[in-house]
C-alpha cells in the first residue's frame, strides 16, 4: 500500500504522557494556546520578545518586521550580532565551558569529544587564519567536507567572519559542485582529502580538481583542505594548503564580526521544478532564532540532553539541526560520520545505548531500511540493545507511512517516546508544522499543527481558505523570521516560485500538496511540482532529464517518480535514444551507461531506478510530454485515462515493458 493511501486510513491517536507534559518546554494544549493566541494578536510583538529573550544583540533592534517591499521582508533589520557568538561564545560566558558540545563518532568507531571552549577556541583559530589569507565579510566560500567536527568549524568560523558559506554535499557530483562555486561566486573552498563511510575511504579533493577543470572557478583563490585519510592527492602549491597549516600558530580569539540580522549567513542549493537547482538564501538573525528556539520546543531539550539528529551538514537539516540550532541552544550532541548499516545494520543502536542519547531525529527512509534490516538480521533489532535513555524521537524529510511510524515508536522508542514528525523545507529554514512533545496528540503519518507564530493553511487555485477534509496547497500566510530571503542572484526567480500572483502573491506557497483532518491536524500529501523526494532527498525531474540529454546518446528524456517501500519515491526515466530503441543485454547495458552518466553529472543519489527505451515518448498533438500518464505506466498500472488527445497512443504499451 502507497503511503498516501496507508496514511488516509490511520485512525490511532497517541496522547502525550502526564509526565513528559509536567515537565515539556511548553506545557499542554493550554502552553501551546497561549504562545498561538500571542501570536496572533500581537505577531511583531510576539517574535520580537522571543528575539529578545533568546539572542545576544551587540546593537538591539527596533523593527521587528519590514513589509514594505514583499515577498522580500526583512526581520530585525536595524539590529546586529554575530551568529557564531551565539552559538559559542555565550556558553563560556553562562558557566558552560565545560559541557561537551560535541561528541564525534568516526566511521570506525573512535570517539573525540569537545567541550564548547574547545570548539570555540578551533573555530577562532580556523578564522583568524582564514583572515589571514585575505577573507573577509561579504566573501563566499564553498564547504564541501565530510560529516566531523572540522564541518563544524568551518561553517561557524565562515558565520564569526560573516563569510556566506554554502555547503555541498559530499554525495554530489564534481559537476554539482563547479555549478554551485560559479553560482555562488566563491572565491574560498574548504574540502577534504577524502570521506570515510562504510569502511570506504571516498575521494573529494579530486572533485574539486575536476570541477576546476570544467572552469569558471578562477575567482577561487585557496582551496583549504582538511587531511581526513592521508590519502594521496594532488597539490596545487599557490593555491592549496592544509588545515591544520591555517589554523597553526593562530591566536585562540577571534573578534566575531557582528553583522546586520539579515546579512546572509549561508545559500544552499536545492531542487526545483527547473533543471537549474535553486540558491537558497538565509538570513543571520531570523534563521539562528528559528532554529534555536525549534530545538528547544519541538525536542524538549533539556540541559542535560544528548541529542542525536543523523543528518549530513550538507542538508538544510544538518544546518538547522546540527551546526546552528544545537549549539545556540547549549546542547550536547553526537555528530556522526558513518552510515546506519557500517559494520552492520545494529550501528544506530548501538550509538545510541553507547552514548545514551535522549533526543534522536532521522529520516523515514533510515528507519525504513533499519525495519528491513532488523528483521533480516535479529541480533541487530533494536530490542536488542539498552535504549532506554531515548526521551523523543523525531523524523524528517519526506511523509511517514504508519507502519513505519509504528515500529519506530514501539520498537525504538518502547512505546514510551513520542514521534515529532516535522514538516518543513530548505526554504523554511526550520521546523514548521510538527507536533510538540509535551503537547500533540499524535496520529501516525501526520506532522499535526503548526508551530506558534507559523500562519499554515490549506488553500485552492485561487488563494481561498478550503473546508477541513478538502485538499489543497499548503501556504504560509504570514512572512516568518527564518524564511528564505531570495534565491542567490535570482530575484524574480523568487517572486514566481514562492509567491505566485495566482495566490495574490501573498501567501508563500510551499510545493506540497496536503489536508487537514476534522481535527485541524495537517497531512501532507506530497509535492505538487515535478520535485522528487527519493530516500527524503529533493531532486527535480528536469534536473535528472537535462542530466540524461547531455549524454551523446539521448535524444529525449522525460523522469517521473514511482512510489518506492523503502526510498519513498524512485526516479524512473522515459528515454529516446539517436539510434534505434535497443532491447535484451544492448539495452541493459546503456541503461547502466545512463545510470552511471547521471550519477556523474549530479550524483548517486540522481541514479534512475528504471531506465524505459521507447521510439518515442508520448506527447499531445501540441507537443507537450504527457507525465501523468508516465506515471500511471511507470507504475505499472492500467490507464484508464482518456488518452484520445495522444499523437501516438501505441507509444505507451512500448514504455510499459521493463528491459
Ligand atoms: O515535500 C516535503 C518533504 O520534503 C520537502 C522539502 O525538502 P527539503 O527542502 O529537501 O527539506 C527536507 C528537510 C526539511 C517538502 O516540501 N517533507 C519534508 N518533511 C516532511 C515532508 N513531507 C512529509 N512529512 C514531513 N515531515
Amino acid at each position: 500500500m502507497s503511503t498516501i493511501d496507508s496514511v488516509l486510513t490511520e485512525t490511532r491517536v497517541f496522547e502525550p504522557r502526564a509526565d513528559f507534559v509536567a515537565q515539556a518546554n511548553i506545557s499542554g494544549m493550554a502552553g501551546y494556546r497561549a504562545l498561538c493566541d500571542e501570536a496572533e494578536r500581537d505577531f511583531t510583538g510576539f517574535w520580537a520578545r522571543l528575539a529578545r529573550e533568546n539572542l545576544q544583540w551587540s546593537r538591539p533592534f527596533t523593527r521587528v518586521l519590514d513589509e514594505t517591499n514583499p515577498p522580500f521582508y526583512k526581520w530585525f533589520d536595524d539590529g546586529e550580532l554575530n551568529v557564531s557568538y551565539n552559538c559559542l561564545d555565550v556558553h563560556l560566558a553562562n558557566g558552560n565551558a565545560d559541557k561537551t558540545a560535541i561528541i564525534f563518532e568516526s566511521d570506525d568507531g573512535s570517539t573525540t569529544r569537545v567541550s564548547y571552549r574547545e570548539l570555540l577556541a578551533r573555530v577562532c583559530r580556523f578564522a583568524n587564519g582564514i583572515k589571514a589569507l585575505g577573507y573577509k565579510t561579504g566573501d563566499r566560500a564553498i564547504i564541501y567536507l565530510p560529516m566531523s567536527i572540522e564541518a563544524v568549524v568551518a561553517m561557524q568560523a565562515c558565520a564569526r567572519l560573516g563569510i556566506t558559506h554554502s555547503v555541498v554535499f559530499g554525495g554530489f557530483s564534481a559537476k554539482s559542485l563547479q555549478e554551485r562555486i560559479v553560482d555562488v561566486g566563491a572565491s574560498l573552498v574548504i574540502t577534504a582529502d577524502e570521506q570515510m563511510r562504510g569502511g570506504k575511504r571516498i575521494p573529494l579533493k579530486p572533485a574539486v580538481e575536476e570541477a576546476f577543470a570544467m572552469g569558471g572557478c578562477e575567482a577561487v583563490r585557496k582551496v583549504i583542505v582538511y587531511r581526513r585519510t592521508g590519502g594521496d592527492v594532488a597539490w596545487n602549491d599557490g593555491r592549496d594548503v592544509w588545515m591544520h597549516d591555517v589554523e597553526r600558530g593562530q591566536p585562540e580569539l577571534c573578534e566575531p564580526v557582528q553583522v546586520n540580522a539579515e546579512h546572509p549567513l549561508f545559500v544552499l542549493y536545492t531542487s526545483g521544478s527547473t533543471g537549474k537547482p535553486k540558491g537558497v538564501q538565509h538570513s543571520s538573525a531570523g534563521y539562528l532564532l528559528w532554529a534555536l528556539l525549534t530545538v528547544k520546543w519541538t525536542f524538549d531539550l533539556k540541559p542535560d540532553d544528548i541529542y542525536w539528529c543523523t543528518a549530513d551538514v550538507g542538508w538544510i537539516t544538518g544546518h538547522t539541526y546540527i551546526t546552528y540550532g544545537p549549539l545556540a541552544a547549549g546542547a550536547t550532541q553526537v555528530v556522526f560520520e558513518g552510515v546506519p548499516t557500517y559494520p552492520d545494520a545494529g550501528r544506530f543502536w548501538e550509538l545510541i545505548q553507547k552514548h545514551k542519547v535522549n533526543l534522536f531525529y532521522t529520516a523515514p527512509t533510515a528507519i525504513r531500511s533499519l525495519v528491513k534490516a532488523a528483521e533480516a538480521s535479529p541480533p541487530h533489532h533494536p530490542r536488542n540493545y539498552d535504549l532506554s535513555s531515548l526521551r523523543v524521537l523525531g523524523t524528517v524529510g519526506e511523509p511517514i507511512n504508519p507502519e513505519a511510524w509504528i515500529w519506530y515508536y514501539n520498537q525504538v522508542g518502547g512505546g514510551r517516546c513520542p514521534v515529532v514528525d516535522t514538516w518543513w523545507q530548505t526554504e523554511t529554514g526550520g521546523h514548521m508544522i510538527t507536533p510538540l512533545p509535551g503537547v500533540t496528540g499524535l496520529k501516525p503519518g501526520s506532522c499535526t499543527l503548526p508551530l506558534p507564530g507559523i500562519m499554515a493553511a490549506i488553500v485552492d487555485e485561487a488563494g481561498g481558505d478550503v473546508e477541513l477534509g478538502k485538499g489543497g496547497f499548503l501556504v504560509i500566510k504570514r512572512p516568518w523570521p527564518s524564511m528564505i530571503r531570495t534565491i542567490w542572484g535570482d530575484p524574480e526567480r523568487f517572486k514566481k516560485s514562492y509567491y505566485p500572483e495566482d495566490l495574490g502573491g501573498r501567501y508563500y506557497l510551499a510545493g506540497d500538496g496536503a489536508n487537514r483532518d476534522a481535527d485541524g491536524y495537517f497531512w501532507i500529501m506530497g509535492r505538487i511540482d515535478d520535485v522528487l523526494n527519493v530516500s527524503g532527498h529533493r531532486l527535480g525531474t528536469m534536473e535528472v532529464e537535462s542530466a540524461l540529454v547531455a549524454h551523446p546518446l539521448v535524444a529525449e528524456a522525460a523522469v517521473v517518480g514511482r512510489p518506492d517501500d523503502l526510498t519513498g519515491e524512485a526516479v524512473v526515466a522515459f528515454v529516446v535514444l539517436k539510434r534505434a530503441r535497443p532491447e535484451g543485454e544492448e539495452g541493459a547495458r546503456i541503461a547502466r551507461e545512463l545510470r552511471d552518466w547521471v550519477a556523474k553529472e549530479i550524483g548517486p543519489i540522481a541514479k534512475p531506478k528504471d531506465i524505459r527505451f521507447g521510439d518515442n515518448l508520448p506527447k499531445t498533438r501540441s507537443g507537450k510530454i504527457m507525465r501523468r500518464l508516465l506515471r500511471v505506466v511507470a507504475k505499472g498500472e492500467e490507464i484508464t485515462q482518456d488518452v484520445s488527445t495522444l499523437e501516438n497512443p501505441a507509444i505507451l504499451e512500448q514504455l510499459g515493458k521493463s528491459l
